[in-house]
């Protein structure tokens, strides 16, 4: 019942199915049973509500006999970056007693090659039953966006591999309930290729944009100004430079890729430490900005791994506060979705008030709109920093700095 669980138990619930939401965490569970979320998506409430009032969506913390199963729970990795598959293998064990001839399996944890053949199947066949024969299997990516999963749900097409033709026809027709883009079958490990190779796209191409933005700091240009001119031409995107890349996904999977055939991915390989050394570049910009940082109170702003999103797992933002912390900074850090939050080691507080009050220098992190939006005057009312240091082009330079603020930029160099 996480990110992706949720919303597409919430969802098939919604469109007619007898929807069990199981999750192994009790405080979850109830949490929902009591019309509240744990989680913070657009839309999320409404829908789980009218998914638990029409009767459609009972939540549990175990599964029970079904037609179909469908596994979303966590792929992280260990410290030694490979994954960790315990969660899928447990949730296959959850499932084992009650599978039937004739049910439906699907994963949907993102996973590396091979996991649903060599993993998934061999657990529930432990039941005697046989993948293929006697159930059918098939791996389904989740690619939503977080911050619009409920529209995405729907509306993106879907990809179902199946271990066979009948697995991928059988998860089709499920999906079907509420899918409207297009779903295409094609087979179990394809399918798994397909998620990984979309996030290790998007990571290797954020890392030729951070590594514009170090060339860029050297040779005293502004990178953003030379990505918009670059992306003039009709065949190049280049994407955005920031602090990093984090999340669930994108800095996760190309690990598993890594892992699988460390032999063949050193480009793979090499982006991953690119994006990983972002922090450590932002770090070397404040240090530019403060000089030496040891007691230095720096604000900052956004702690979560991208814009307007409360999800603060392997968020690059969250590292670059520890990394000042480490440099003897006075770090106070805000983060306007999850103003509760606590992160050992890092003193997180509930208003822009408290994280401006004292401060010598504002660090943004992540381009939050409540942040983005801000004013300068409004901001000079609230703090005596005068030094703004933007990871994400988000406030113009000039307004900012007629506003009385010295600003520094992610990716602009000043030779
Ligand atoms: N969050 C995203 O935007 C996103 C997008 C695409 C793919 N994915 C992939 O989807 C999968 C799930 O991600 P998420 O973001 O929903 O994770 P999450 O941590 O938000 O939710 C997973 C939930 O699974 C529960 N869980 C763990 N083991 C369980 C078990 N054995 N039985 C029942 N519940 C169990 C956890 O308590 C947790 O609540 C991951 O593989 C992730 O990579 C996530």
């Amino acid at each position: 019942m996480g990110y992706i669980g949720l919303p597409t138990a919430s969802t098939f619930a919604t469109h007619g199915i007898d929807v069990v939401g199981v999750d192994v965490n009790p405080r979850i569970i109830e949490t929902l049973q009591s019309g509240e979320l744990h989680i913070y998506e657009p839309g999320l409430r409404d829908l789980v509500k009218t998914a638990l009032i029409n009767g459609n969506l009972r939540v549990q913390t175990q599964p029970e006999e079904a037609d179909a199963f469908i596994i979303a729970v966590p792929t992280p990795f260990f410290g030694n970056k490979q994954a960790d598959m315990t969660f899928v293998s447990s949730a296959a064990r959850a499932i084992l007693p009650h599978l039937r001839e004739g049910n439906l399996v699907i994963l949907e944890s993102t996973s590396p090659p091979l996991t649903t053949t060599g993993l998934v199947a061999p657990i529930l066949e432990e039941s005697g039953l046989k993948a293929g024969k006697d159930f059918k299997l098939c791996y389904s990516p989740e690619r939503v966006l977080p911050g619009q999963i409920l529209r995405e749900l729907i509306e993106n097409d879907r990809i179902i591999g199946g271990i066979d033709l009948a697995s991928a026809q059988a998860g089709r027709d499920l999906y079907s309930a509420f899918v409207k883009g297009e779903i295409h079958m094609t087979d179990a490990t394809t399918a798994e290729m397909v998620k990984l190779m979309e996030n290790t796209y998007r990571d290797v191409n954020i890392a030729i944009a951070n590594e514009f933005s170090r060339l860029a700091d050297r040779f005293g240009i502004n990178v953003w100004e030379a990505i918009s001119l670059a992306n003039k031409h009709p065949r190049v995107k280049i994407l955005n430079p920031g602090p990093g890349v984090g999340g669930h996904c994108i800095s996760v999977d190309p690990w598993f890729l890594v892992e699988a055939a460390p032999d063949i991915t050193p480009l793979i390989h090499t982006a991953r430490k690119v994006n990983d050394g972002q922090p450590e570049f932002v770090v070397k910009l404040v240090k530019r900005a403060l000089g030496s940082l040891k007691n230095r109170r720096v604000a900052v702003l956004g702690l979560s791994y991208k814009p307007d999103v409360d999800d603060i797992r392997e968020s690059p933002a969250v590292e670059t506060a520890h990394l000042l912390v480490q440099e003897g900074a006075k770090v106070k850090a805000f983060e306007p979705y999850k103003t509760t939050a606590q992160i050992p080691g890092l003193n997180l507080v509930e208003s822009l008030a408290e994280v401006f009050s004292d401060a010598e220098a504002i660090l943004v992190l992540v381009s939050h709109s409540p942040i983005r939006n801000l004013e300068p005057d409004v901001v000079a009312k609230l703090t005596p920093a005068r030094v703004v240091i933007d990871t994400v082009h988000t406030w113009p330079e000039d307004k900012w700095t007629a506003g009385g603020f010295k600003v520094y930029q992610l990716g602009v160099g000043r030779s």
